[in-house]
């Protein structure tokens, strides 16, 4: 079972704070999408956690065993706080920026939570880190508004922003890797104006988007796959698979390009030409596709893996193909097929920008943006993304509905079906 711990660090009242009103959004869509979880409330606004003392310090250095009561007595809020971080596999966590930092009963809490044999070790074994934190594999969820606004990396406030950072350099003590920080943040509050709006439309776009990426099953979210209910029988539903004779008048030149071009005319090009605007749209958006400054290899990650993340086996096949005749690595192509990391850590920040494109609903936050643009991509790359997914919406969902056979040509390449796929 999947635990989320939540944990406000508002001073304001529900009513009163959108960080709350953000945690909240969070917690209601990861419960629907997993209704089977369980959700620790920690209210550390309402109920703060006390600045560490003298006294807290003492019991804290003192080994276990050699603690007397009043240690042990002092240490007992600090045990329940990080029992609820073990307990954890995401926690979703209400940040309000006070005075460029986090508000002193988060601080309270983070300190609580730092100690020694609980959450990190230390040992000077270990040279110049001496600290290796104990607990590991959590997500982390930050959903923060700020009264002011460009406290990103590169904002005209990113120098004053003493909160985001000081929160990733302490997420080690809670099991959470930095890059597994996705950081949600309300900006504007104080102006009042459009800009706020627009952010708070934007941040709870984000905050459903990842509430629903984390609610989702395990097994659902590594293979990317959704449940595909298979037509039997001829239906009136069924779609006709034509040939340039049969084709509407508007495909047939269409048709007779791709016979003249790759020898054959490709059975999704023969479907999509019931609608000549659809084999119009596909082919000349192809084309399009084509002229990006992406090499073939990112341009047939970004095709691939949409492929995949919408289970399209036809496109899969076809596009291993592609791929194979391009020269495309026999390694990236495996990796694609498979969802695995490609060994080439800018090749497989370009498949995870894909994939974060595909689950946000185009809702990326600034850190997946940012984490992206540090891989060596640009603003065009992440545009570019968006015009292959936009490419392979055409495909993948005529194969889905028309559930478009198999050219010869591809049949060597078939890609498991997902149900195979899921029983390994
Ligand atoms: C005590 C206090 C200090 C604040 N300091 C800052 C600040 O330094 N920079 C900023 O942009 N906003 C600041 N704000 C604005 C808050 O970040 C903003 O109101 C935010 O919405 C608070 O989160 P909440 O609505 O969940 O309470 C401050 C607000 C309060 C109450």
């Amino acid at each position: 079972m999947t635990t989320l711990l939540r944990i406000d660090a508002s001073a304001q009242r529900q009513d009163r704070s959108l960080t709350r009103m953000l945690t909240n959004l969070f917690t209601t869509e990861f419960l629907h999408a997993n209704p089977d979880a369980e959700v620790i409330a920690r209210d550390i606004g309402q109920d703060p956690v006390p600045a560490i003392d003298h006294r807290f310090i003492h019991a804290a250095f003192t080994p276990p065993e050699a603690r007397e009561d009043w240690m042990t007595e002092r240490l007992a809020l600090s045990d329940v706080l990080i029992d609820e971080v073990v307990a954890a596999d995401i926690i979703v966590l209400g940040a309000p920026m006070y005075n460029y930092g986090m508000p002193a009963a988060l601080k309270g809490w983070i300190d609580h939570v730092a100690r020694i044999g609980r959450t990190f070790s230390f040992d000077l074994g270990r040279g110049d880190f001496p600290i290796e934190p104990i607990l590991k594999d959590k997500q982390l969820v930050v959903l923060s508004s700020r009264g002011e606004f460009g406290f990103e990396p590169g904002g005209p406030r990113a120098h004053l922003n003493a909160l985001d950072p000081a929160i990733a350099a302490c997420a080690h003590y809670f099991g959470v890797d930095v890059a597994d920080i996705q950081t949600v943040a309300i900006e504007y509050q104080e102006f009042k104006d459009a800009r706020h709006d627009r952010s708070v439309s934007a941040a709870k776009e984000a905050t459903r988007a990842l509430a629903q990426q984390f609610g989702r099953p395990a097994k659902q979210k590594t293979l990317h796959l959704p449940d595909q209910p298979k037509k039997k029988d001829k239906l009136m539903t069924d779609f006709p698979t034509h040939t340039i004779d049969s084709a509407p008048a508007d495909a047939k030149p269409i048709l007779q390009a791709a016979l003249k071009g790759y020898g054959f005319v490709p059975n999704l090009y023969a479907t999509m030409a019931e609608a000549p605007t659809i084999l119009e749209g596909y082919t000349t958006l192809s084309a399009i596709f084509g002229k990006t400054e992406l090499s073939e290899t990112e341009r047939q990650i970004i095709l691939m893996t949409n492929n995949r993340l919408n289970g399209c086996q036809y496109c899969m096949a076809a596009h291993t193909t592609l791929s194979q005749m391009a020269g495309v690595a026999e390694d990236v192509i495996a990796a694609l097929r498979n969802d695995t990391p490609i060994a080439n850590s800018k090749l497989e920040a370009l498949r995870q920008f894909v994939i974060v494109i595909n689950e946000s609903r185009g809702w990326p936050t600034e850190a997946q943006i940012e984490r992206f643009l540090q891989a060596g991509y640009t603003r065009r790359t992440v545009l570019e993304v968006i015009l292959g997914t936009a490419l392979k919406t055409l495909s993948n969902y005529t194969n889905h509905i028309a559930e478009t056979d198999l050219d010869t040509a591809f049949v060597a390449n078939a890609w498991p079906t997902p149900a195979s796929q899921a029983a390994e």
